[in-house]
């Protein structure tokens, strides 16, 4: 008998999480090149001539090698370690210990391709299906979703305009022993200027973190820095991973990509045995990341970060500004923060029946892209509420983050302005009046 087959049509399964994960709202908002873009955090002031100068100078050295050693140059252009380069390693180790507190060396440090990787490694090689995450509410969607993806169940903490609301650590701690019969595995911070909100822990509840959490050392702090470089105060930077002397308690992660998005590089300080696990997953991953980029970034954080970032760091300030004076005379009643660093501002309506899932679409149609506040929320899951218990679920459909990195100063409050009247238009409303979450000091800092 000869089976019929079409060869045209492919007849296949997909793994079970494929259509039970939806796709990152920010990468599906890259498809579009709006005038207005505040959707994801896409660098917007890069030092590209100190990146043309460095790709020179490799060249120069390469050709010199190529003469003088053709063995060691083709090393230059191979597969290299799976827990990164050395050389980059030690610049970075280096520079922990001196401007982020962090007390490593070079072997501590494990390189990945984004810091994106990391986020996906340590969900992949610690979650066990049923183990419990607590997270602040919203929280970064790169580390939520792969969470879900390896079964976490997944509790969300109350915040404010500081960050995670630090007293929730421990009810969340106690209701998860009571309810699920075993503690959290893991609470993701991220201290400084944090993803979505633009917010910023107070050394104060730093120390409630830490002092809630060491008791239990069945829970892991992964402490999220991406944003550590773009500040625009002087405040001296104090990671939670500073309190971790002995390197046992606190996965603590960076990123080039605030400041240097094309590296595609992040860097992290691992507790030893979570660190080895990581690097046999990242072994399956990709086996090591790019040499080449590397040895740029290798040159790059040794010579001329520390020139570069005032100036990069003026530049966004300046973006800030712009984007939260605009978001308060045009964007309809609500509240929204005030960063004190980072890319994003957090905006929610008044009107809590508006969907920015819906008004998104409507955005883009017009020229102008968010990222709708809904992506920021687990998909099921659980929540901790102001009111000490804990409840299935709970996403804001009222809020947008606003991403200022992209566009010169002019360009946002031009765009800022068309967005606010596109939803005074959806809305069919014309009153206005916001909050700003900040102290009044803070807030009139920036532009009164
Ligand atoms: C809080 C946070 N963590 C991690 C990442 C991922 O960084 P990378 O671009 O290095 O993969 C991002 C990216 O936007 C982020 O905002």
């Amino acid at each position: 008998m000869v089976l019929e087959i079409n060869p045209k049509n492919l007849e296949i399964s997909f793994a079970d999480w494929v259509e039970k994960i939806p796709e990152s709202e920010i990468r599906r908002l890259l498809r579009y090149s709006p005038k207005y873009y505040f959707g994801g955090g896409k660098p917007g002031l890069l030092p590209v001539q100190t990146f043309h100068k460095i790709i020179e100078e490799i060249v120069v050295d390469e050709k010199k090698l190529l003469r003088e050693n053709s063995t060691r140059s083709l090393d230059n252009y191979n597969y290299g370690k799976t827990e990164g380069n050395d050389d980059l390693r030690e610049v970075l180790a280096q520079r922990l210990n001196r401007k982020d507190k962090v007390n490593c060396t070079k072997d501590d440090l494990v390189i990945t391709t984004g810091s994106q990787q990391i986020l996906y490694a340590l969900n992949d090689v610690l979650i066990r299906p049923g183990d419990i995450i607590l997270v602040p509410r919203p929280t970064y969607l790169g580390f939520l979703r792969p969470a879900e993806k390896m079964g976490a169940k997944i509790i969300t903490l109350p915040t404010d305009e500081n960050g995670m609301i630090t007293e929730y650590i421990d009810v969340a701690i106690k209701l998860c022993k009571k309810e699920f019969g075993r503690n959290p595995k893991v609470l993701y911070v991220l201290p400084y200027s944090d993803n979505p909100k633009g917010t910023t822990l107070s050394n104060k509840r730093k120390q409630e973190i830490i002092d809630t959490v060491f008791p239990h050392n069945d829970i892991l702090i992964i402490e999220d820095a991406a944003y550590k470089e773009i500040q625009f105060d002087d405040k001296e930077y104090h990671p939670l991973k500073e309190h971790d002397t002995e390197n046992q308690r606190i996965a603590y992660l960076s990123s080039t990509t605030k400041e240097a998005a094309s590296f595609r590089l992040g860097y992290h300080v691992l507790p030893d045995r979570i660190r080895d696990a990581v690097i046999k997953a990242k072994g399956y991953y990709d086996l090591c990341t790019s040499e080449f980029t590397q040895r740029i970034a290798s040159k790059y954080y040794e010579k001329h970060i520390d020139e570069q970032i005032p100036i990069i760091q003026q530049g966004y300030k300046l973006r800030r500004d712009a984007m939260v004076k605009a978001v308060d005379e045009f964007m309809p009643e609500g509240i929204f923060t005030l960063p004190t660093g980072g890319f994003f501002v957090w905006y929610e309506t008044k009107d809590k029946a508006f969907d920015s899932k819906i008004f998104v679409e409507e955005a883009l149609e017009n020229g102008m892209s968010f990222v709708p506040g809904y992506s920021f929320f687990p998909s099921t899951g659980y929540s901790i509420t102001e009111e000490n218990s804990l409840i299935h679920g709970k996403t804001s459909t009222n809020t947008m983050r606003l991403g200022y990195s992209l566009l010169s100063p002019e360009l946002i409050t031009e765009g800022i302005e068309k967005l606010g009247d596109l939803m005074y238009e959806s809305q069919k409303r014309n009153t206005k009046k916001v909050k700003c979450l900040g102290t009044l000091e803070d807030y009139s800092k920036f532009w009164f």
